[in-house]
């Protein structure tokens, strides 16, 4: 049949291609070292709706807590404008080119959120500006940190990033009017980078347990190689304890009270990690709660992991639309160059102004605080002589 003899076709190309990325993963570099750079670089992405305006604000807190850098030039900011969705439906592109060089002239990234077109919708059905930056630029390791201090929830999830559901997600073929097919990829260098990066921070951390989600008893080619690779990797780190689950029971477990504060570390595929990580992040408070961070070893991005809102823009009310989900994104960021002090005091007004103090309250509406109120109330907390004092009282009480 012709049709099947062009499907194939097609297959034998996105083949070629993932055996040309395997050759390029083989030659993969050393990670960067920020310490090195001056100045280091860091490129805001203001993304759509409320993005430009959340991103504006964790601009303005970082330039507080980067005072010093930025006078001496150690670091540099840029604002990198066009990655928006007209601008990107207008080019036909998930990344205009010239964005995207604008992007790769920085080291690390704190992105809003972009706009993902979907089938029906009045945007051209272009790829998702994230996953295609995430694999434009490599970052093949999606972490994602869930805290809830009263239930002893301590998790950090490793979602791979570049592979998996999604690499050929926008490269499914459709062999007849009757016959779609999509495909998923895993291969060992994929799933071996990000499996022991999360090995790794569970050594650096002195993390003794990692969780490993598959659904391997049914997908059995693909998450079959991700879990022997675990089972592989596992091996070089005796002293820590491992475990596998299949993503429909975890998602059960998560919200085991019996059972959700065992986990510790988890290491998903990329769609499983989505699944879930939204699930924890609803755990710990909603989406909007949760930082994320996109890391490879030449680039890193951090983001929110909640969308751009857009009718809080049509409705007027962007300026009330809370921050705190990219202040948490720039936490990990100075934690990722190696600003830890900095980090953690941003981290400890954060849980003051949003979670304890709760001074500004902010709602998505005007019977709320604003944004940029928001921000004050953060900035003059952090210069609060007794920050630390005050973080650990309400530590004790809770
Ligand atoms: C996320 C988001 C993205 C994803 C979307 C916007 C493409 O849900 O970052 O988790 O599926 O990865
Ligand atoms: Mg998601």
């Amino acid at each position: 049949m012709e049709e099947v003899e062009k499907a194939k076709e097609k297959f034998g190309q996105l083949l070629e291609e993932q055996l040309e990325r395997i050759d390029r993963l083989k030659k993969e570099g050393d990670w960067i070292n920020y310490s090195h750079l001056k100045p280091l670089k860091i490129g805001f992405i203001g993304g759509d709706g409320i993005g430009p305006f959340i991103s504006e604000h964790a601009r303005k807190v970082l330039s507080f807590l980067l005072k010093e850098e930025l006078e001496s030039g150690t670091i540099e900011f840029k604002v990198i404008e066009g990655l928006t969705i007209e601008n990107r439906a207008k080019q036909g592109k998930a990344i205009p080119p010239d964005v995207l060089d604008e992007i790769k002239a920085c080291h690390v990234l704190l992105k809003g959120p972009t706009t993902t077109p979907r089938k029906g919708d009045k945007w051209p059905n272009i790829e998702s500006a994230n996953v295609a930056l995430r694999r434009e630029l490599d970052l093949f390791a999606n972490v994602r940190p869930i805290k809830i201090p009263e239930k002893n929830i301590d998790w950090i999830f490793f979602r791979e990033n570049t592979e998996g559901a999604y690499i050929l997600g926008s490269k499914g073929i459709n062999v007849t009017d009757d016959l779609a097919v999509d495909f998923k990829v895993i291969t060992t260098q994929g799933a071996e980078r990000i499996i022991r990066l999360a090995f790794e921070h569970a050594k650096k951390n002195n993390l003794d347990k990692i969780t490993i989600i598959t659904k391997a008893n049914v997908i059995k080619t693909t998450d079959g190689k991700f879990l022997s690779i675990a089972e592989k990797v596992a091996k070089e780190y005796p002293e820590i304890e491992w475990d596998d689950w299949y993503i429909d029971i975890m998602t059960a477990k998560l919200i085991d009270s019996a059972r959700q504060r065992d986990f510790k570390v988890l290491v998903a595929p990329n769609l499983y990690g989505d699944i879930i990580t939204d699930e924890a992040a609803q755990l710990q408070g909603g989406v909007g709660t949760a930082g994320s961070a996109n890391i490879g070893k030449r680039y890193a991005m951090f983001e929110a992991i909640h969308g751009s809102a857009p009718r809080m823009v049509e409705e007027g009310r962007a300026k009330y639309a809370d921050p705190s989900s990219l202040l948490r994104a720039s936490v990990m960021l100075l934690n990722h160059v190696g600003y830890v002090e900095k980090a953690r005091k941003l981290e400890m007004a954060l849980d003051i102004c949003g979670i304890y103090e709760r001074k500004r309250e902010i709602t998505g509406r005007d019977n709320g605080a604003t944004g940029e109120q928001f921000i004050n109330y953060l900035m003059e907390t952090m210069q609060d002589p007794n920050l630390l004092t005050t973080w650990n009282q309400y530590q004790l009480n809770t």
